[in-house]
């Protein structure tokens, strides 16, 4: 890799990488790991679905990309898949290219149409690499650390009496993006009550709400949409990762309020390949492959067996603090008494074992966030060959 820039933060851990089938990576030397990560989180029918493979290899043949002036039935179908499963059957979608563009262009639509210049989001949420979302500077963003009602015991109702609610200039904010499960490395989810109430606050000030489900989307949390734990009705969505089961595509999905008031102002966005029939057609065939093959739901089953033999783990050993999760999204938080030396030759042991896990500098969190399609064979493997380097840790 002498002529490729590794600018991502992460160190290059297996460069030879040359085949992905289920669950499983190969390198050029035949090794084979467990990807206990989904790539970054994008792949939740696991590596080179079959399916998804030919849906794409198939559209590649007609059409890849057709631009601004062009349509194909391929669009409609995806964006019709898309809102079916959203339940928002009169809405519209715009396809893109990465998580980062489909959030940030649901900023831009939130601050054209509430006329309001401050966007509300929670402090750890992460929501992409680029634009305003990804800078997220004071003068445009109020960043709320929700942690403070983690411990809060009346968390149940959420008093937005409270002095921390009250904090919340709520008639300056446009809008709200909530990620439903922080997934900037730690694996928490706010409140119901609390989320419950600054969906109430903003809409009582017009504000609008947009859903960030890059990563917690298309079943990851164990539900089709990580919102729909919490009981709200978003007014745009965003989605990306795993839409395309690794091909990058990404989708905006608006109501049909929301469409109605930005062709009234009128609203431009340009980008070579929006709404290029190749993504649509990866993203149709992962919607329709989750649907007709009720992976969502057979994943439940895996899910729990999961959640029950990483709890055994936790009572065995000590260093382990804390199992938690939502569906497929879990972290294992380990004690802070462990340095982050410690950790990440625990990290490698992992893979040199054909483990891949998650581990992000300076975090005591390991991350699962496996395909929904992992096996409990699969588990089994898994936890046998790391109950072993957890005890030599120990
Ligand atoms: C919650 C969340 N939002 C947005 C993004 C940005 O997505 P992308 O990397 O596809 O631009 C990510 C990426 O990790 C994410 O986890």
């Amino acid at each position: 890799m002498d002529h490729v820039l590794w600018c991502n933060k992460h160190p290059l851990v297996l460069p030879d990488i040359v085949k992905g089938e289920g669950c499983y990576l190969y390198d050029r030397q035949g090794r084979k790991y467990l990807d206990l990560e989904s790539g970054i989180w994008c792949l939740p029918l696991g590596h080179c679905h079959p399916q998804i493979n030919a849906a794409i290899r198939a559209q590649s043949d007609e059409i890849m990309h057709s631009g601004y002036t062009y349509g194909n039935p391929i669009i409609e179908e995806t964006s019709q898949a898309l809102l079916e499963i959203l339940n928002l059957p009169d809405g519209k979608c715009v396809f893109l290219s990465s998580g980062s563009e489909a959030v940030e262009f649901g900023v831009q639509v939130l601050r054209k149409i509430s006329g309001k210049p401050l966007v509300l989001t929670l402090s750890d949420s992460f929501l992409g690499s680029y634009g305003s979302a990804g800078k997220k500077q004071a003068d445009e963003w109020v960043l709320f650390d929700w942690q403070r009602c983690a411990t809060c015991n009346s968390s149940e109702d959420c008093d937005p009496q409270c002095s921390y609610f009250s904090e919340i200039p709520f008639s300056r904010i446009g809008g709200f993006v909530f990620e439903p499960g922080s997934s900037s490395g730690l694996v928490r989810f706010p409140p119901k009550a609390f989320i419950q109430n600054v969906v109430k606050f903003i809409r009582q000030q017009d504000g609008f709400i947009q859903i960030n489900e890059i990563t917690t989307g298309l079943g990851r949390t164990g539900k089709w949409f990580g919102f729909q734990h919490y009981d709200i009705s978003p007014d745009i969505v965003s989605v990306g990762k795993g839409l395309g089961n690794g091909y990058p595509v990404s989708a905006i999905a608006m109501t049909p309020e929301i469409i109605q008031r930005l062709s009234k102002m009128g609203f431009y966005y340009f980008q070579s390949h929006q709404n290029d029939p190749l993504g649509c057609a990866a993203a149709k065939a992962v919607i329709i492959t989750l649907q007709e093959e009720e992976i969502i739901q057979k994943s439940k089953t895996v899910t729990e067996y999961l959640y029950e033999r990483l709890k055994q783990l936790a009572e065995k050993y000590a260093i382990i603090q804390e199992i938690r999760g939502r569906g497929l999204m879990i972290a294992i938080e380990f004690s802070d008494r462990l340095t982050d030396d410690v950790l990440s030759d625990l990290y490698r042991r992992c893979i040199q074992q054909g483990l891949i896990l998650a581990k992000r500098p300076g975090l005591t969190v390991f991350r699962i966030d496996p395909p929904l399609i992992i096996q409990k064979e699969e588990v089994d493997h898994f936890l046998e060959t790391f109950d072993p380097l957890l005890a030599e840790v120990s």
